[in-house]
């Protein structure tokens, strides 16, 4: 497990020094990145000799006296390769960068680049960590589910006793382990999921589609890897790249949807059906491109198999969930294709709101569950939206299991 240790310019950077080596004792390998308030209270050469890997200091390199491509890009090739971003010790003002969205440097890019959970490790004066604009910062990273080490009550090094003193280091390990325990929910568990539209040939040139681009299935399926499990995904086309360790089979028509889902939904544990599958396709295709001439014409459509009602009617201990795009009465809507389909969670959006919906980054939702649970959630990325399908999924696997387990 690799972690990305984050080291701002506190008194408390010295600390981060020991807790290098602890880290490593727990078996992680650690990339520390500094900042440049940081290199004002310790050296890289430090943590360099500790962990054994270069420290990343520049969002630019400067060797040559000009903007380096390489390290430019570096942050994204940490990002991704970061189980977890820890933050120790961190200032009042790396905390109001995060907060906002700030990227000025290796450290605050990085944050925003990776997807990795966040913990954090305040250290400050107790007047700066008690100001509002701190305490309203640390609120909102936590409501963003960053992990916050509350610093400590003690004597501080501006002379003064009060809270602001970096967590012990045991504190700080728990709170990675519980961190990434939290988010590798998922181990040992297979899931299935589908994205994109579908295209239903009307000729050799001329198909019938929708405006899903398959970013919601996608966030989903990169999000169910994060967490431990294997994903397939089936995917429609679209210009997206397979989330990293993901099984991607790709599908044109909602027949070859269909077929894939069945092939695979057998071994999967839980199916997520994030595509927009079309619901009508021509009842003839023509072998032929179909000639222009000045009269009218109609095409004759059939329904397609429906995919996540014909595997949920005999879908044992799987759990499914499906997305309903709505344009009106959403929730009244989305009630009824919950029963309807026999889901266990519907995830209900109104297409026509502003940031919602098809091709964009972000999403409305509400979660409609089977035990009659609501989750309205505000406007946010399509990854924190899978996040929160994730959790109510692993919400109903856990209660349902006791369920069997108190029924046996
Ligand atoms: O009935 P409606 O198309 O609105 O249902 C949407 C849900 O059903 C989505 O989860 C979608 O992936 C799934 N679906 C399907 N096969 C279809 C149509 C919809 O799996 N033919």
């Amino acid at each position: 497990m690799r972690i990305t240790l984050g080291v701002t310019g506190g008194v408390a950077a010295y600390k981060a020094a020991e807790l290098v080596r602890r880290l490593q004792q727990d078996a992680f390998t650690v990339q520390v990145v500094m900042t440049r308030g940081a290199r004002e209270f310790i050296t890289p050469l430090t943590f360099a000799a500790l962990s054994g890997q270069k420290v990343i200091t520049d969002l630019f390199a400067e060797s040559s006296g000009e903007a380096n491509l390489e390290s430019a890009i570096e942050h994204i090739a940490v990002a991704q390769r970061t189980d977890l971003l820890l933050v120790a010790p961190a200032t009042a003002d790396i905390l109001a960068k995060f907060a906002r969205g700030i990227a000025d440097d290796f450290l605050t890019t990085l944050y925003l680049a990776s997807t990795a959970p966040v913990v954090v490790a305040p250290a400050m004066n107790v007047n700066m960590w008690n100001h509002a604009a701190t305490q309203e910062n640390v609120e909102m990273l936590r409501a963003r589910g960053v992990k916050i080490v509350d610093p400590d009550e003690g004597y501080l090094a501006c002379g003064v006793t009060g809270a602001g003193r970096l967590a012990g280091q045991e504190a700080i390990v728990a709170a990675v382990h519980e961190a990434l325990r939290a988010v590798r929910d998922l181990a040992g568990e297979k899931v299935l999921v589908t994205a994109g539209p579908t295209r239903e040939n009307v000729d050799p040139v001329r198909y019938l589609t929708n405006r899903s681009s398959g970013k919601m299935g996608y966030a989903v399926a990169e999000a169910a890897a994060r967490r431990g499990a294997h994903v397939i995904l089936v995917s429609g086309p679209t210009s997206l790249e397979a989330p990293v360790g993901v099984e991607r089979v790709d599908v044109r028509s909602a027949e070859e949807m269909h077929r894939a889902v069945v092939e695979k939904v057998a071994e999967c544990s839980i199916a997520i059906f994030a595509a927009a599958v079309a619901d009508y396709r021509p009842a003839d295709t023509n072998a032929q491109k179909i000639k222009r001439n000045n009269e009218a014409m109609s095409i004759s459509l059939e329904p397609t198999p429906d995919i996540l009602a014909s595997v949920a009617r005999n879908k044992g201990e799987r759990l499914i969930v499906g997305f309903a795009a709505e344009t009106d009465h959403v929730a009244e809507n989305a009630r009824k294709k919950l029963a309807a389909k026999n889901a266990d969670l519907m995830v209900a959006n109104d297409v026509t709101a502003e940031g919602a919906g098809f091709d964009h980054d972000t999403n409305i939702v509400t979660l409609f569950a089977r035990d009659g649970r609501d989750l309205a959630l505000p406007r946010m990325s399509k990854s924190e939206v899978a996040q929160h399908i994730l959790d109510e999924v692993v919400r109903l696997r856990s209660t349902s299991r006791t369920a069997h387990r108190s029924a046996v």
